[in-house]
């Protein structure tokens, strides 16, 4: 399929759609003329982020916890109820925690893949024979540079999570075109942007504790101040996600030289078998 070039009329599903990336990708589709639902575990936040896009176009918040496929799929159907149609699904929900290796309960890395493997997982396990069905679409999938990185300090759950992704959609995307599938998938890779993930675990669950090893608190801080400093507006990336998508392109990278320098340490210690060094967030 040769991508999207007419947005207006169609729908769009953003996970994670009440901040950051979500919400700036659900503003960005209201501009084109789609119509949008946004779907996200915070209530209070998608509460605000449905009234504040309500004013630009047709909208519905729907509030979704991406790791139960029967939530997902309740939000395919009260969609495809209310608008008819879905071309566009982004599945971005997305949260961390982390810390030294043995300090990170298995809950933490339960509720960390649950969110962003599994998550993303079901949104296309779930969507793709809708946007079959439907004459064609594209698949938008939120990785990290984190997915192209390992090494990096006290995030080593989140990086496994961003891995899996990559996996599954690359394998995704190479067997959908390989049988000339009317449905386009890409890999969101962002390197530091302005939202809130920095403070993922506000929505963690009862039984997943706070992180807070000195060490992890520690790079947690600097990951902040990285990203005040050199963080994109979470516009920005959605602009590069539209682009994507027009153009059916695979991999969308935010910071492109921090996705390829991750490749290249993995080259290098395979040809050398010297290990490379930690790695500090945000570099
Ligand atoms: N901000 C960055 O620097 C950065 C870098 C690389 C990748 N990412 C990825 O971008 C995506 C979006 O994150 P963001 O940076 O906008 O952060 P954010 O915290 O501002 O937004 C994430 C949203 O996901 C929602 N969410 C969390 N758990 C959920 C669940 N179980 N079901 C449904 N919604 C859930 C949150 O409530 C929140 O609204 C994530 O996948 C994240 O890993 C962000």
């Amino acid at each position: 399929m040769a991508g999207i070039s007419d947005f207006a009329g169609r729908t769009a599903v953003v996970t994670g759609g009440a901040s950051g990336i979500g919400f700036a990708l659900a503003q960005r589709f209201l501009q084109e003329g789609m119509r949008v639902a946004i779907a996200d575990v915070e209530q209070s936040a998608l509460d605000r982020a449905t009234a504040e896009l309500s004013a630009h176009g047709e909208v519905m918040g729907l509030r979704t916890d991406v790791r139960e496929v029967e939530e997902v799929q309740a939000l395919a159907d009260a969609v495809l109820a209310k608008f008819g149609r879905i071309d566009v699904v982004c599945n971005n929900a997305g949260v961390e925690t982390g810390g030294s290796f043995l300090s990170i309960p298995g809950e933490a890395w339960r509720w960390v893949m649950d969110v962003n493997f599994f998550g993303v997982l079901n949104g296309c396990r779930v969507f793709l024979p809708i946007l079959e069905a439907n004459g064609g679409g594209h698949i938008v999938n939120t990785a990290s540079v984190a997915a192209f990185n390992s090494g990096t300090a006290t995030m080593t759950p989140y990086c496994a999570s961003k891995f899996a992704v990559l996996g599954m959609s690359e394998s995704l995307e190479i067997e959908l075109r390989t049988a000339g599938s009317n449905v386009g998938v890409s890999l969101l890779a962002p390197g530091p942007v302005k939202t809130r993930m920095v403070d993922a675990e506000r929505n963690r669950p009862a039984d997943v504790p706070a992180a807070t090893e000195p060490g992890r608190v520690a790079v947690m801080e600097r990951l902040a101040a990285t990203t005040a400093e050199i963080g994109l507006e979470p516009s920005a990336v959605a602009d590069k996600v539209l682009d994507a998508i027009r153009a059916n392109e695979f991999f969308v990278l935010t910071h492109p030289e921090m996705a390829q320098v991750g490749v290249q340490r993995r080259l290098d210690w395979m040809a050398t078998g010297v290990p490379p060094a930690a790695r500090q967030a945000g570099s």
